[in-house]
């Protein structure tokens, strides 16, 4: 294996949390992505998503949330993966979708270390306040589905200001 290059920084890492890794989750991925992109800070910030069921290992994102996705020209394209322990100490920012999914990871956790990561995203919402989490769309229709990417992005670019801020970069 190659060794790490002497001086590299290690990124700052996010990984998004939903419970099947097919909806919400890897579109919350594919639109921070294209935030970090967006600010040339991709050798900075790296961005991953997760699902606390593995029901949809290896699947793409569900074709409804990448249809709507690219009627905002994302393309969401990740693999659905099941969230493991190691990811506690992998990642910086663990930010989940709703209560349950908040919960089950909490529940994982072996220490105050690995729970002070985990955030719910909606914590980062600016225009959205008042909503909590964001609700799962699976069982929903075309509105719920452009409900999910109005929350997100209001919560991506939240949490994208405040770790510019937090760790001054420009
Ligand atoms: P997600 O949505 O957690 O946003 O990926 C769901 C995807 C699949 C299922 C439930 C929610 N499912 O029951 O298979």
């Amino acid at each position: 294996m190659r060794e790490p290059i002497q001086g590299k920084k290690k990124k700052i890492s996010l990984l998004f949390v939903c419970l099947g890794n097919i909806c919400r989750s890897p579109a919350a991925e594919g639109i921070m992505k294209s935030i970090v992109e967006k600010h040339d800070l991709q050798d900075v910030i790296e961005v991953d998503s997760a699902g606390t069921s593995g029901w949809h290992e290896g699947e793409l994102p569900d074709t409804r949330m990448r249809a709507h996705g690219e009627k905002r020209k994302y393309d969401f394209c990740s693999r659905a993966r099941k969230f493991r322990k190691s990811d506690f100490d992998a990642f910086d920012y663990i930010l989940i979708m709703d209560q349950n999914n908040y919960n089950s990871i909490k529940g994982m956790a072996d220490n105050t270390e690995q729970i002070s990561k985990v955030h719910l995203i909606t914590e980062f919402s600016r225009q959205y306040s008042h909503h909590n989490e964001i609700p799962d769309p699976y069982y929903g229709n075309s509105s719920d589905f452009e409900l999910v990417l109005d929350l997100l992005e209001d919560a991506c670019k939240g949490l994208f200001l405040k770790i510019k801020n937090d760790f001054s970069l420009i």
